[in-house]
């Protein structure tokens, strides 16, 4: 049976440590790519790049060519949230397509460009002065690539493998153009939960999502099954 709370317990809100580190090769290949300038997220003692700051949140991104992330995991939404400010920016988090924060900053942003899906768990190295052996982390883990222009196509997707970084396949190529969702996913999700709570009129669905009335009618056929 799989263990669902190994899938959840991690970072520092769950009695784990926001201190694990990229796995040197791991680094390597990707600013053998991107030619990283500045680690996002660090102290002086681990930071990957010549440039971190002390308190990276505090400060603009913008301006900066090329930076790699691999956030504290248990703040991994904030760091999102400036995702798009450099140039380009490459973020190494937890694949949570659960939550509400990846599907808003990484899967439904408009200046995602990229998604590697790892397979198999990363070999993250533990903390400075942690004696543990190295294994493979329980959660799944994307290579998340940012502009600071927004998407005219697609998402790139590929399925990548977490110790070499080897594309193993292609989800999708990238080039076609993108059909964005007019109305805000949470606008969305808000007809699917108040029409299990009950609420069925479409007047008032309408009312209370912002959502004009012919769109939620479409809705609310799907959800009447
Ligand atoms: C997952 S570790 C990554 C360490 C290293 N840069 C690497 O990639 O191997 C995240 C690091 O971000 C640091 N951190 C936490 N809050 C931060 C902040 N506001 N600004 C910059 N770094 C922060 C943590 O102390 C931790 O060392």
């Amino acid at each position: 049976m799989i263990d669902l709370s190994r899938y959840i317990r991690h970072g520092a809100n769950h009695n784990g440590s926001d201190e694990w580190r990229t796995p040197p090769k791991v680094f390597k290949i990707l600013t053998n790519e991107f030619n990283f300038t500045h680690d996002l997220a660090a102290t002086k003692t681990n930071t990957l790049c010549d440039n971190y700051f002390v308190d990276s949140l505090s400060v603009s991104w913008k301006g900066i060519q090329a930076a790699f992330c691999n956030p504290p995991f248990s703040m991994a939404e904030e760091f999102l949230q400036k995702a798009h400010e450099p140039d380009l920016t490459v973020f190494v988090i937890p694949a949570r397509p659960q939550t509400k924060y990846f599907i808003k900053n990484v899967m439904l942003n408009d200046y995602t460009h990229e998604i590697r899906w790892c397979h198999r768990g990363m070999r993250f190295v533990p903390p400075a002065g942690v004696q543990r052996k190295i294994s493979r982390a329980p959660l799944p883990v994307v290579v998340v690539v940012y502009r600071n222009t927004q998407r005219t196509h697609e998402i790139r997707q590929t399925v990548i493998c977490s110790d070499t970084l080897l594309q193993l396949g292609v989800i999708a190529k990238g080039n076609t153009r993108g059909r964005p969702s007019l109305y805000d996913m949470e606008q969305i999700d808000a007809i699917s939960r108040l029409w299990e709570k009950g609420t069925t009129n479409i007047r008032e669905l309408a009312a209370l999502t912002s959502i004009p009335r012919s769109t939620v009618h479409r809705i609310v056929q799907k959800l009447n099954v």
